[in-house]
């Protein structure tokens, strides 16, 4: 397929950055169309361990690779990640930076930081990379974006007019430093010379490519139910992860989207705080962390486990027009005799619901009903097809399709790349 969305059909974290690496050795272009730096996509290649905050997930097989205007871009750190290619032998030439896309500034670091400390107990436990303070300013017009690095007179002017609002917060309403103006301008300006070779007109660039049939992927960040309009606000992220974001997020029609690929793991994992209905209590949810490594990418800090929710998955699976699923870590499941998959919410009024509830409250006191499915007790290492999954796997994989009827197209056996079982074309 010319353009396909991967996007995460969870909260995160579903194995984003491996599919996409895997999909882009037959791609020509890979272009993120939301997020910042929150974003932590692994890649495990020939042994090397890979982690990508800014740049996308087809840059270790040299392909056109776009950071989209609906992004947010933090310059210290995606310097810092081009720095750290170039000194593994990956060329970073092929990034494209939309001069559109806003830039992640000091104070919407410490705004975030800030804000959490001030909400306590309340607090969203965001991956406090300035995301939220970041898109809030380019929603109130006061954001800084990457064309704007580029000029010094304009730069200095920008920051004169956010220093003016921000430092009144920061000040005020939280007791923190102000920002100094030379400070701030001197550091961009630093960090825009090195950006400068890399930016574009991105939306020209995907739509030519496109127009020659060349065969572009679209990787989102974050995760459907992070999504700020239809995730489980306000434990949100704050842009648009899901599939229909990347048309608006590239710069191109919605018309130009060819197939939805979501990123499922075989159970489910959260980082921060939140609703979560299937989250594991007991022992075996400490035991599912140490099997997957689930530790987060970007924070390091202990991702939530839980079974398999098939409500939230078909929620998913609407919201972003889904036409085929990757069935992430499936081999993690190896270790547990039984393994609950939730097939409906029980509501407060006692009525059971296949459809993600549409009201906060309801879903905030959902009871998962569990199907109970007997797990396979064996490793999954060295089964090349699908057809050689243990039989209880296939069952595992089946119910999903059946529940979600939409096909499972790749299965994940394990981290490396070549880890990764393909039932069908993936799209
Ligand atoms: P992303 O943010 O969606 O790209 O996902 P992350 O990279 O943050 O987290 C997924 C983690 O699972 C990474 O450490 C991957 O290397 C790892 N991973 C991906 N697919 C599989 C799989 O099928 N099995 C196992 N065991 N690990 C996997
Ligand atoms: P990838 O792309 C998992 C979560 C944070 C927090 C909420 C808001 O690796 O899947 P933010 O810093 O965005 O304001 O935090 O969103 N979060 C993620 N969780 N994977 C991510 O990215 C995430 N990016 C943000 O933990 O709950
Ligand atoms: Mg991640």
């Amino acid at each position: 397929m010319p353009a396909t969305v991967i996007v995460g059909a969870q909260w995160g974290d579903e194995g984003k950055g491996k599919i996409v690496d895997l999909l882009a050795q037959h791609s020509d272009a890979v272009c993120r169309y939301q997020g910042g730096p929150n974003a932590g996509h692994t890649i495990v290649a020939e042994g090397e361990t890979y982690k990508f905050h800014h740049v996308p997930s087809g840059i270790l097989w040299g392909k056109i690779c776009v950071l989209g205007a609906g992004c947010v871009v933090d310059p210290e750190v995606l310097v810092g990640e081009l720095d750290g290619l170039e000194s593994r032998g990956v060329s970073s030439e092929p990034v494209r930076i939309s001069g559109n896309a806003h830039v992640v500034m000091p104070w919407h670091v410490a705004l975030d930081r800030a804000s959490e400390r001030r909400l306590g107990e309340l607090q969203i436990g965001t991956t406090r990379r300035g995301i939220g303070p970041a898109y809030a300013d380019k929603a109130a017009r006061l954001g800084i974006r990457v064309q704007d690095l580029l000029d010094p007179k304009i730069l200095r002017q920008k920051i004169e007019v956010a220093l003016g609002e921000r430092n009144l917060w920061l000040e005020r309403v939280y007791g923190a430093r102000p920002l100094e103006l030379e400070t701030v301008a001197g550091r961009c300006e630093g960090f825009a010379a090195r950006l400068r070779p890399y930016v574009a007109d991105t939306s020209l660039l995907v739509h030519n490519a496109l127009r020659e049939g060349q065969t572009v992927l679209f990787e989102g960040a974050q995760g459907t139910l992070l999504d700020l309009d239809h995730g489980t606000y306000p434990f949100v992220t704050s842009s648009n992860p899901i599939a229909g974001a990347a048309a608006t997020g590239v710069g191109i029609g919605p018309n130009r989207i060819d197939a939805v690929l979501g990123v499922t793991k075989a159970y489910v994992t959260r980082v921060g705080a939140g609703p979560f209905p299937t989250e594991i209590e007991g022992p075996d949810q400490a035991r599912m962390r140490e099997l997957g490594a689930e530790y987060g990418t970007t924070t390091g800090r202990e991702r939530r486990c839980g079974w398999l929710d098939l409500v939230a998955l078909r929620y998913a699976v609407r919201l972003n027009g889904i036409t085929s699923l990757a069935l992430t870590k499936l081999d993690v499941l190896s270790a547990f005799a039984e393994l609950p998959v939730c097939t409906r919410y029980r509501l407060p009024d006692g009525s059971e619901t296949v459809d993600f509830p549409a009201r906060q409250s309801d879903f905030h006191h959902a009871r998962p009903v569990y199907e109970a499915l007997p797990g396979w007790l064996e490793p999954l290492e060295g089964v090349e097809e699908p057809s050689g999954l243990p039989r209880a796997a296939r069952a595992y994989v089946e119910l999903v399709e059946r529940e979600l009827e939409v096909e499972v197209s790749l299965i994940g056996t394990g981290a490396g790349r070549t880890e990764v079982l393909s039932h069908r074309a993936p799209v």
